[in-house]
């Protein structure tokens, strides 16, 4: 595994700027009221997001990884102020940027706070050219006084991403997806965030542009001095991104540790198994499982620890109670029964 500095972590002493208290996300799957009465089941509601809390530092770039279905890109969303939790909130530097009841975030929030989605294709308004896609947001945010100053100011983040001035009068359906996610790119930086949320923004791309746009991103997080959660299913991946990696199992953050800590000592028996599942950098995708078994559905999350069915080394008590997270002296935690008498 790489583990080179990715955008250059600050010290643990630096006063974090986004904060997620106590973030749940729930939805309701029920069948229609009919269907229950003829069929005698019950309201189905689905925990995506179960009490997660952690907090990234300025200029930081916390990677999440978990497998499909865990609640990466519900956790994104929520961070990005682009759904409403259930329970919980997120603060940026002090705004709200999502809290249960409080609906969407505030204008500050709103213009700090950018996302960048998984799907460059589905992203883009196929029906805008580039330069009205890039261009909204510098006039919702009035960053440029007038038309004029847009176009320079488009021109100039086309050139940041690695396009041309030339591609403004584009539409996406002429680019490849590894340029439309530059645009993606473009409109997210657009409205000068200070925080991006990546949720998986190389996966729907080729294996060969995958590490351009890695290496973009990175690049651009430095210069700008952003600060960035950054998600994907592939460890690799954030090992290529990330100072901090956290890890999600159904729903619920598990471990929380430095780069170097996680895949050198993972402390979380899942974490153990996700690790040992990936030998090295070149295995972009992960190709196996890295677990037997099948990830339970977040329907009918098991009690206790949800990983007990899975544990190879699961004790009574870890199918009674859920774990508490269990700090380290290197300032990352994990939440394990087997842990706690450590
Ligand atoms: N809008 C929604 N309505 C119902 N269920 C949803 C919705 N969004 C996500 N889910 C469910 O929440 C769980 C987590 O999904 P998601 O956050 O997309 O996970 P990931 O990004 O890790 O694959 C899954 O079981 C998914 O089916
Ligand atoms: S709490 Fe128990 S079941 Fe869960 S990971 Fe730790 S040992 Fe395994
Ligand atoms: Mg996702």
């Amino acid at each position: 595994m790489m583990t080179a500095p990715a955008t250059g972590a600050p010290a643990p002493t630096v006063a974090p700027v986004m904060e997620v208290k106590n973030l749940s996300r729930y939805f309701d799957v029920s069948p229609t009221w009919l269907t229950r009465k003829l069929s005698g089941t019950g309201k189905q509601v689905v925990r995506a997001v179960e009490d997660v809390s952690f907090a990234i530092r300025p200029g930081e770039t916390v990677g999440l990884v978990g497998e499909s279905g865990c609640g990466k890109s519900t956790l994104a969303r929520m961070i990005a102020g682009l759904i409403e939790p259930t329970a919980g909130e997120v603060t940026f530097d002090g705004h709200t940027v999502a809290k249960a009841g409080a609906g969407g975030p505030d204008s500050r929030a709103r213009q700090s706070v950018q996302m960048i989605f998984q799907d460059p294709y589905a992203s883009l308004n196929p029906r805008w050219r580039v330069a009205e896609t890039v261009g909204d947001p510098l006039l919702a945010f009035s960053i440029v006084p007038g038309r004029r100053a847009m176009r320079d100011e488009v021109a100039r983040l086309l050139e940041a991403v690695g396009l041309s001035a030339d591609d403004a009068g584009k539409y996406p359906h002429e680019f490849s997806g590894g340029q439309r996610q530059r645009i993606a790119i473009a409109r997210a930086l657009a409205s000068r965030p200070r925080f991006l949320v990546a949720d998986e923004p190389t996966s729907a791309l080729d294996v060969s542009v995958q590490a351009q746009i890695l290496n973009l991103m990175r690049t651009l997080a430095r210069e700008h001095g952003l600060t960035m959660l950054f998600i994907s299913h592939n460890l690799a991946v954030v090992d290529h991104m990330a100072d901090r990696v956290g890890v999600m199992y159904l729903g619920r953050l598990i471990e929380l540790q430095d780069k170097a800590h996680l895949f050198a000592s993972p402390r979380h028996p899942y974490t153990r198994a996700l690790v040992e599942a990936v030998p090295t950098i070149e295995s972009i995708g992960m190709k196996r499982p890295p677990l037997s078994g099948e990830v339970p559905s977040p329907l009918d999350p098991p009690a206790g620890c949800a990983f007990h069915p899975r544990c190879p080394i699961a004790m009574p008590q870890c199918a009674r109670t859920h774990p508490p997270a269990v700090p380290f002296a290197s300032g990352g935690w994990a939440a394990c029964h087997a842990l706690e008498s450590a």
